[in-house]
């Protein structure tokens, strides 16, 4: 509403000339200053994001510089942010929430914490596989869970699937994360959809067999552990050897990490890094366009590339991800795989995945 319209709701016959000028001046105002800051607000949004990369920053100022739009980011635990925006309802300041493995973005849809948006650029640059069928959440970015194999121990040719780490030959040799992790969950969960659920309890009875050490509580150490030569092998996500082998860590892991052979299984388990718009926002459509950026080529690729993963299609430039070499996906959607934590859960407690 504009100033003239305003002066047209009051009827000058009945006003003093002077106070009416001075109540229309003084609401025109106080609209302008709201519109102003509602102008404000629709260039901020609030970023959950359960990644925790610093490279990440830089491609929200990248989205800022093109669009304006500025980003309020809060990182942390992917599980403390779904508890977070659950506790904070409607009044939260979160726009998009980001999260890392296929199975929390499930886990925050069913709990309905977002709001499905359609969007033609997310159709056209999200592979089916790697988004919701709803529309609420969508991957931007892709990890591979991979076997690394300490060739002193193992001869990496002795390793071509996920199956051949239950073989009796690797008992005493394989080093893994314990059930919490929800990198194992969607590796089972994936097994259990690609060979059915009595192969995949096999497995995995085969391999708690074959487990040497205590299990480890992150990849990192895990990466050491084969490289110092207490494990044979292990399973970890392709980005945290890259980051070693980048140098990231230090000469002593990046050396250690250059003695470590990296075998994708095929076909490969492909895991996930995603975002959705948060129900309660306020900006629906800033937020929808940070994912798009974050899911085109161009803003995908550094999302991806920084830390070492691997984008949405192909393998992209990072060179140490093009030194491993291709490999092929299993074709398992992420979809699929969040569905089935719960059950993949119970199969590895049941069958002693410790
Ligand atoms: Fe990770």
């Amino acid at each position: 509403m504009n100033r003239f319209s305003m002066t047209s709701l009051f009827n000058p016959e009945r006003l003093g000339c002077t106070a009416l000028l001075a109540l229309t001046a003084t609401a025109a105002l106080a609209i302008g200053l709201r519109t102003e800051a509602a102008q404000a607000q629709a260039q901020e949004i609030g970023v959950y994001s359960g990644r925790h990369y610093n490279t990440d920053k830089q491609l929200y100022q990248q989205f800022t510089a093109r669009t304006g739009i500025k980003v309020r980011l809060l990182e942390a635990k992917d599980d403390a942010l779904i508890e977070r925006l659950r506790a904070e309802g409607k009044n939260s300041p979160a726009d998009v929430l980001v999260l890392v493995d296929a199975a929390r973005l499930d886990k925050a849809a069913d709990l309905g914490l977002f709001r499905p948006m359609p969007s033609a650029a997310l159709l056209r640059d999200v592979p089916l596989s790697l988004r919701d069928s709803k529309g609420r959440w969508y991957g931007l970015t892709r990890r591979v869970r991979v076997v690394i194999v300490n060739p002193k121990l193992v001869a990496p040719g002795s390793i071509r699937t996920y199956a051949d780490l239950a073989k009796p030959a690797l008992k005493g040799k394989l080093c893994l994360r314990d059930r919490r992790s929800v990198y194992n969950q969607s590796l089972v969960a994936d097994q259990m959809i690609l060979r059915g659920d009595a192969a995949a309890a096999s497995w995995v009875k085969g391999m708690t067999a074959n487990v040497t050490k205590p299990v480890f509580t992150s990849d990192t150490p895990l990466i050491r552990a084969v490289g110092n030569g207490e494990c044979g092998v292990g399973l970890v996500n392709t980005y945290y050897v890259a980051r070693m082998l980048a140098g990231d860590s230090g000469a002593a892991d990046q050396a250690l990490a250059g003695r470590l052979k990296v075998v994708f299984p095929d076909p490969a388990h492909v895991n996930i890094s995603g975002a959705g718009v948060v129900k309660t926002s306020s900006n629906p459509q800033a937020a929808v366009k940070l994912i798009e950026f974050l899911a085109s080529p161009s803003g995908g690729r550094g999302y991806a590339e920084a830390n070492n993963e691997y984008p949405l299609r192909g393998t992209g430039n990072n060179p140490i991800l093009k030194r491993f070499g291709p490999f092929r996906g299993d074709g398992v959607s992420a979809e699929q795989m969040g569905a089935k934590n719960r059950a993949a859960v119970k199969l590895m407690e049941a069958n002693g995945w410790p």
